[in-house]
């Protein structure tokens, strides 16, 4: 069959309001046009993050049930553990909350003043656990991740040669190395196992312990499965045990591809910076067998772990994005290509190329999503990046808007609607106005800035 259907039937649903677009300028205005400020109950399709969104299963559920709550010692904990060394086996799996607690207490052991940490790209809060400590995060992307267009399959690997040249500069100063699986703030783009391999091998060769952000690690072992050379035959899972083999440790958050709604772990060999992890963790998350979560969190990532390997489900998400992508990419918009594996990117900056990128374009275009189609996206460009720590403005490198996907949330019609709905905006997009900001905040201003058209 050509169909590749949802591998899911729906056993509990949730209505969505529906608005008329005269209630949504409204309302948009009433948020000062800032996506996060609207009610979630006045989105109709809210592609906002795929992380903590994704639809629980049945046997999921049933897990919840069966969480054990008790403060030291739980099966849930023995269970969740097992569900992690199966696929990552790391030496210590200490759970939190969720991912950017396990950065924060890596980073609290690792950091400091002085302190360099390189990778493809850090995610924001990857970044803002590092600068916190007074240490600096360094983006080594290859050239082919920052050109929306190029089709390179591996646009998430890191540039080994300047990994290499950086290591023999900085070496002294490196804490570990590290590289974020798939890399969403690239697009949601993979990193091959060959470029894994040659990162760990790197790292090694200065002596340094390298470490995966393993956030998408199911998506990111897809695309190994389908574009890399002699992995087409192999289980996901062996991929996925391949892809972890090669590091020191891992943080995780569990809100992406663990299909649970809260949680998170660091992972570690090296028993003395588990030690530290631990004590660490006990001050901050709780006892290092429930972590900040819930016996019956623990019981949910256990179960998601093992539903998130399935060929079918992976085959669906990764084709789902790639619908979107080639039905706006038909009709003129400009979309990061290949398909990432959790979101589809919109250059909003090219598509609207009429508002200034110091007029913020993606807000402008996640603005009009909303107003247009109820769809809540966002902007990954100016407004995220643009203002550095002294308060002057530049343009960041693109102006994106992220459409994330929730996992088993939204089915082939719902699609349907986005596209049809870029399909609307094609016609007015150049009167679209840009941004101007009226009020923000000292730092990670996307959350709470204020803006008002020009
Ligand atoms: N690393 C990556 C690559 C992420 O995408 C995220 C979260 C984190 C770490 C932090 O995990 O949210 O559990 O603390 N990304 C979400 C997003 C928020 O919308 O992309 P967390």
């Amino acid at each position: 069959m050509k169909t590749i259907i949802e591998p899911f039937r729906i056993k509990s649903v949730e209505p969505i309001r529906f608005t008329t677009m005269e209630e949504r300028r409204a309302l948009a205005k009433d948020a000062h046009y800032n996506l996060f400020s609207l009610h979630a109950d006045d989105v109709l399709i809210d592609l906002l993050t795929d992380s903590g969104t994704s639809a629980m299963s049945a046997a999921q559920w049933g897990a919840v049930m069966n969480g054990d709550e008790s403060y030291a010692g739980s099966p849930s904990f023995e269970r969740f553990e097992g569900a992690v060394r199966h696929l990552m086996d790391f030496k210590h799996i200490i759970p939190t909350h969720q991912g950017r607690a396990a950065e924060a207490i890596l980073f609290s052991i690792l950091g400091g003043e002085g302190k360099k940490v390189p990778s493809n790209t850090h995610f924001d809060t990857t970044r803002g656990n590092i600068e916190a400590t007074g240490a600096q995060a360094h983006d080594l992307l290859i050239a082919e991740g920052k050109d929306p267009s190029n089709l390179h399959p591996f646009k998430g690997n890191i540039d080994i040669e300047r990994l290499d040249a950086f290591l023999k500069e900085h070496g002294d100063a490196v804490p570990c190395v590290m590289i974020t699986v798939t890399n969403n703030a690239g697009g949601g783009q993979p990193v091959s196992l060959a470029n894994i391999r040659e990162t760990a091998a790197t790292a090694r060769k200065y002596n340094l312990p390298f470490i995966i952000d393993g956030c998408r690690f199911a998506e990111n072992a897809y695309f190994i499965k389908q574009r890399e050379e002699g992995q087409g035959d192999r289980e996901i899972a062996d991929i996925v045990r391949d892809m972890f083999e090669l590091a020191d440790g891992m943080t995780m958050s569990a809100k992406k591809d663990a299909f649970a709604n809260i949680g998170g772990w660091l992972a570690l060999n090296d028993d003395e910076l588990a030690q530290k992890a631990r004590n660490r963790l006990i001050m901050t998350e709780g006892f290092p067998t429930y972590g900040g979560l819930a016996g019956r969190d623990l019981d949910a990532i256990a179960q998601g772990l093992s539903e998130i390997v399935d060929e079918e489900y992976l085959k669906y998400r990764v084709r789902s994005n790639a619908y979107i992508v080639e039905r706006l990419d038909a009709l003129g918009v400009p979309v990061v290509k290949p398909a990432g594996g959790h979101a589809v990117f919109v250059d909003a900056r090219s598509w609207l190329h009429h508002i200034d990128p110091l007029q913020f374009p993606g807000q402008a275009l996640a603005v009009a999503l909303y107003e247009m189609g109820g769809i809540r996206a966002c902007e990954i460009g100016t407004v995220m990046f643009g203002r550095a720590p002294d308060g002057s403005e530049k343009p960041a490198a693109m102006d994106l808007v992220r459409l994330a996907m929730p996992r088993r949330v939204y089915t082939q019609s719902h699609a349907d609607y986005i596209v049809e709905v870029f399909e609307e905006l094609s016609a007015t997009k150049d009167k679209l106005p840009g941004y101007r900001i009226t009020e923000e905040p000292q730092a990670m201003r996307h959350f709470t800035a204020k803006f008002a058209p020009i």
